[in-house]
């Protein structure tokens, strides 16, 4: 039987929050362990380029992001775990497609239509500071999906537009050249908790209201401290459904202890009582892992080692297929 492969690429900009932690790698993790999956995790570096032009914060960004993962438990004998710009077959690929994908699908991509629209609002060039690279994005997404063959991408509901550009493109190129792509799906898994960021809204670097994954156990006490509640005091009753405390709690919590913290809402337990038992659960699951992450921090070549060993175990696969590939577009040798 061959393995369902599953798929997904993780953008190295930004330091990683509770909510990356709760919403994406915790479930990619073990889904990564299921027996039937071939699972593809790679750092999108190249994607990280369209947003960040400072090579300092790329390149660590990259490595934090690399030693969140495997401190999280990871296996990359399990999962093929590798960078994008390990495996030059994805840009050339890209290259090709570029050459097939429709500008005005392009036109089309979210990333680009808000960043035009920002620029209207603003009565600047509809293209004011927009690169090639956001432009093109989606073409670069699939060729990382497609150079692999994947059957299914889970990702966030804002990247099922992309998912779907790459299974045209790729439903295109068969059809004008050779069979010789996958269709992949976008999968999005609605029972993966959302969690909210201190001021309510969904937890996310753009709203500026994170509690960092791997901070000290003191900077995960203060952002904890820092999420909004109400009024209400001790001995009130308090409403768990409307409160962010409470949804965190959720997300980290067994049946039991879920059902135990809705009893203690419901008989008025204090916000700081609450805060604090909130913190010792989020730094009881956290804290091997981010020791664990100290030490790959402290020990990059090992993460590098294990990045590049992940890259050279896949590369007689996208050499396979670019093969196929640039034969299929007349890219042959005369001999
Ligand atoms: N664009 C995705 C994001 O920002 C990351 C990504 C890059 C990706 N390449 C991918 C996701 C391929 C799935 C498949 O979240």
């Amino acid at each position: 039987m061959t393995k369902k492969r599953v798929l997904t690429g993780i953008t190295t900009t930004g330091t990683p929050h509770l909510g990356n932690y709760v919403g994406a790698i915790r479930p990619a993790v073990a889904a990564s362990e299921q027996s039937d999956v071939d699972a593809f995790l790679f750092l999108a570096d190249y994607h990280a380029l369209i947003k960040c032009q400072d090579p300092e914060l790329v390149a660590q960004s990259s490595r934090e992001i690399a030693s969140t993962w495997l401190a999280l438990g990871l296996n990359p004998e399990k999962a093929h775990f590798y960078r994008q710009s390990d495996i030059p077959e994805i840009t050339e690929l890209c290259w090709i497609l570029t050459c097939n994908a429709a500008k005005g699908l392009m036109n089309r991509a979210h990333a680009y239509k808000s960043a035009v629209q920002s620029n209207e609002e603003a009565g600047e060039d509809p293209d004011f500071g927009v690169t090639m690279g956001l432009f093109s994005y989606p073409v670069l997404m699939a060729a990382d999906i497609l150079i692999f063959n994947a059957h299914e991408v889970p990702v966030g509901r804002d990247q099922i537009q992309h998912v779907e550009m790459a299974r045209d493109i790729a439903q295109r190129f068969n059809h004008n050249f050779a069979d010789v792509f996958t269709l992949p799906e976008a999968v999005v898994d609605d029972h993966v908790a959302v969690l909210q960021g201190l001021d309510g809204r969904k937890m996310s670097k753009s709203y500026n209201n994170t509690i960092p994954l791997f901070g000290t156990p003191k900077q995960l006490q203060k952002g904890i401290n820092k999420i909004k509640t109400n009024l209400l005091e001790p001995g009130d009753p308090k409403n768990p459904d409307d409160s962010t405390v409470f949804q965190i709690w959720s997300a980290f919590a067994s049946n039991e202890e879920r059902e135990r913290m809705r009893q203690a809402f419901a008989e008025g337990i204090a916000w700081g009582e609450a805060k604090k038992e909130l913190f010792a659960l989020v730094d009881s699951e956290l804290a091997e892992a981010r020791e664990r992450y100290a030490e790959l921090m402290a020990n990059p070549r090992h993460v590098e080692e294990v990045l590049r060993a992940g890259a050279e175990r896949l590369r007689p696969q996208s050499q396979e297929l670019l093969a196929r590939v640039r034969d299929a577009v007349g890219l042959r040798s005369y001999a």
